[in-house]
């Protein structure tokens, strides 16, 4: 259709009609799903009849080729416009073939990768019917209690911008009609990733230059690389609740940014402007969502109830409603649904793409690359010669998949013990306890089967449960019966391996004092136990960095490596003993820094080299280092380039992530790293909110991780 297609269609929708769109309802409201369940009663709470489900504009959740166009028919032919569903799912981390969590896939700091496994998710998800993916998620956090840590990419915005343009290139692409892909939808517009104490759905409050400068950039990166959607957030920033904040969602993200996409609401986020306490009831939150510009309410029926009444009453202009129904159709128009309303849904198409080997395998590759190995002490790799015993609730769990994983299924999951099972000659495998409650029982057998077995290999966690939405934890300690069962098995004497699946940064220290190696496997996915097992027996040497720092104790929390500098820093040289920012009982530094992770082989840093030692803003510094491969081992190397602005108008970070480059280095090779630093990588938001730079000295630091840095220095003119 064209624009003024569009428009005319506008033109002819009765207000009723029109609010419809706005809605957004989740499958069984819908008369072509297979399973309409009990829906009076969700019917009646919501105040919507039969008349307004044929208006309504879209679906959440529904997947399945033969599902959404048995649903999209029935639509088409009950509404008399005939203008088509939108079908809304969060596709997070693949659709049945699952990668690892976006944490994990942080690690990887494998910008390519990343795009590829949300290409594949997107080829699996459009050939079930989805239009629209609920992703990136691109929260920033720095509160591992946050249960949602794990569907962002970390703590930094640099790195979280990186990914979130690979996502959306790889779920959308130019949203070509002729691939597989789905458009995108980044949330959840702003800064949901800081709820105070970590606890889901809290308060968020911090100055607009904290936002600009470290929570902003990732949303605004995935509107420059064409994301088509927004969602709104739970949380209040500032006192304002996300979802009713106008100078937000009008000022920053349509009018400051030129978004005219799509904005939808979080899931019954509208409604929640009363127990927020903004709105006295349900028709002053639609009134207050639909004028800070939230076109698409999901969920709840505030609109669907009180938006024609509202217009009647002259509280608000038909012009605004709109506007956002005409930004919905095009949307639908852009996306081809008005030419073919099923799009891509096709049952041949899903036989041939979903777990197909290819997707199998690039899922395999992310996931091995995602694997942190935080210490290794002469254990691995593993000898595929040796006795193994695989013990601990993970050894043969299919619970690796994480959250939003709900199109995953345990049968087509690779656990470890089938992983290992494939590269090892002799393994005995014994669970030991589950993940809280143990048994004298399993215990004993566990340490019968390891007395039997040259290495012991423990394969501890968290149930998918304890992270994802609302899944926050105050104590971020793997429960006592698993550590006691890495403790016992250290008693034994021999090398024992720590493998750790889980959602977010634990306070490890238990963990690393009884393990003689520790892996960090995330939710690796649905290959997870294979890429396990290339990981531990060498078939694929570790690469990975910490995309968010391990805390030494909750007690850190917030801990991050692009703090500020105090008046009293600890490591001044002229530092007191007592009066510095620190803790008396702990370090001040997390256990594992950003940016950390072993590899197999050993990379030596050469000395820094500036081109110059001074820049005017016009001019390119050169930065390079050597990095050699001092090992016998072939292996990857993320090589990290930060920068510290020594002296700024605003505090500066101690030091922030500008660069990195992945480098792939045989025995004995030497590979010269080159960066480049223009001014515009130097500005930052000053007290006037002006993004620029300050003339002055700065450092420039290169390095294997955030801590462990070669430094140069050089002023900006
Ligand atoms: C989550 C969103 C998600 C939505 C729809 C909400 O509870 O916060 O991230 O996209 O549900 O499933």
């Amino acid at each position: 259709m064209t624009e003024a297609q569009l428009k005319d269609l506008l033109t002819q929708m009765t207000t009723e009609e029109k609010v419809g769109q706005l809605l957004q309802l989740a499958t069984p409201f819908f008369k072509g799903a297979s399973d309409r369940g009990e829906i009076t009663g969700p019917m009646e709470n919501m105040n919507i009849n039969e008349e307004d489900i044929k208006h309504t504009g879209s679906v959440l959740g529904a997947s399945g080729a033969r599902e959404t166009i048995n649903i999209q028919k029935t639509h088409l032919e009950e509404n008399r416009l005939g203008i088509p569903l939108l079908f809304m799912s969060d596709i997070i981390h693949g659709f049945k073939t699952i990668f690892p969590v976006p944490l994990a896939i942080g690690c990887s700091w494998d910008i390519e990768l990343a795009e590829k496994s949300a290409a594949v998710a997107a080829k699996e998800a459009a050939a079930s019917g989805v239009h629209v993916t609920f992703a990136p998620m691109v929260d920033l956090s720095r509160d591992p209690r946050w249960g949602r840590v794990m569907e962002s990419t970390g703590e930094d915005p640099h790195l979280n911008s990186q990914f979130a343009r690979a996502f959306v290139r790889g779920f959308q692409g130019d949203l070509d009609n002729d691939a597989h892909k789905v458009a995108s939808c980044v949330k959840h517009f702003a800064a949901y990733g800081a709820p105070e104490g970590g606890r889901d759905y809290n308060t968020v409050d911090m100055s607009e230059w904290m936002l600009r400068e470290n929570y902003l950039p990732a949303y605004k990166a995935a509107l420059e690389e064409g994301c088509e959607m927004v969602m709104t957030a739970f949380n209040i920033l500032n006192g304002i609740p996300a979802t009713g904040n106008e100078s937000l969602m009008r000022g920053i993200l349509r009018e400051e940014w030129g978004f005219d996409g799509v904005l939808i609401s979080d899931w019954g986020a509208v409604k929640e402007l009363i127990p927020h306490g903004v709105a006295e009831d349900q028709k002053q939150a639609a009134e207050l969502a639909l004028k800070a510009g939230v076109d698409i309410e999901m969920m709840t029926s505030c609109y669907t109830n009180h938006v024609q009444e509202l217009i009647e009453e002259g509280s608000l202009e038909e012009s605004t409603l709109d506007e956002g129904v005409l930004r919905i159709l095009q949307l639908k128009n852009k996306l081809g649904l008005f030419d073919n309303p099923h799009r891509f849904a096709s049952e041949e198409d899903e036989k041939k793409y979903i777990l197909s080997p290819e997707h199998r395998r690039a899922s395999r590759e992310l996931a091995a690359k995602s694997i942190v190995l935080l210490k290794n002490e002469d254990v691995l790799p593993l000898n595929a010669e040796k006795k193994v015993a695989l013990v601990g609730p993970f050894a043969s769990n299919t619970d690796i998949l994480g959250p939003w994983s709900w199109g995953g299924s345990a049968e087509d999951t690779v656990t470890v013990e089938t992983g290992l099972n494939q590269q090892l000659k002799d393994l005995a495998v014994a669970k030991g306890t589950d993940l809280r409650d143990g048994n004298e029982e399993d215990l004993k057998a566990a340490l019968q089967t390891a007395e039997q077995a040259d290495v012991v290999v423990v394969a501890l966690g968290e149930h998918s449960d304890w992270s994802g939405e609302a899944g926050c934890l105050a104590d971020i300690r793997l429960p006592e019966v698993q550590l006691d069962l890495l403790k016992k098995m250290k008693q034994l004497g021999k090398p024992v391996v720590a493998v750790l699946f889980n959602g977010r940064p634990l306070d490890l220290r238990e963990v690393t004092e009884h393990a003689d190696a520790v892996v960090e496997a995330w939710y690796p996915g649905t290959e997870g136990g294979n890429a396990v097992a290339d990981i531990l027996l060498g078939k694929v040497n570790p690469s990975a960095k910490l995309s968010m720092s391990m805390p030494y104790s909750v007690g850190q929390v917030p801990v991050y490596y692009n703090s500020y500098s105090t008046g009293r820093p600890k490591d001044a040289p002229d530092a007191q003993e007592r009066y510095v920012s620190q803790y008396l009982d702990i370090p001040n530094e997390p256990l594992f820094p950003f940016g950390y992770g072993l590899s197999y082989s050993q990379f030596e840093y050469g000395e820094l080299q500036l081109s110059a030692d001074r820049m005017t803003k016009e001019d390119t510094l050169t930065v390079t280092v050597d990095v050699t491969n001092v090992s016998d081992i072939p292996g990857e190397e993320v090589v990290q380039l930060y920068v510290r602005d020594n002296v700024g108008q605003v505090v500066r970070p101690t030091k922030e992530l500008k660069d990195f480059r992945k480098v792939a280095l045989q025995p004995g090779h030497t590979e010269t790293v080159t960066f480049q630093i223009t001014e515009p990588q130097l500005r930052y938001y000053h007290a006037n909110m002006e993004h620029t730079s300050d003339p002055g000295e700065f450092t420039v630091f290169v390095g294997t991780n955030s801590q462990d840095v070669k430094a140069k220095r050089f002023r900006l003119e």
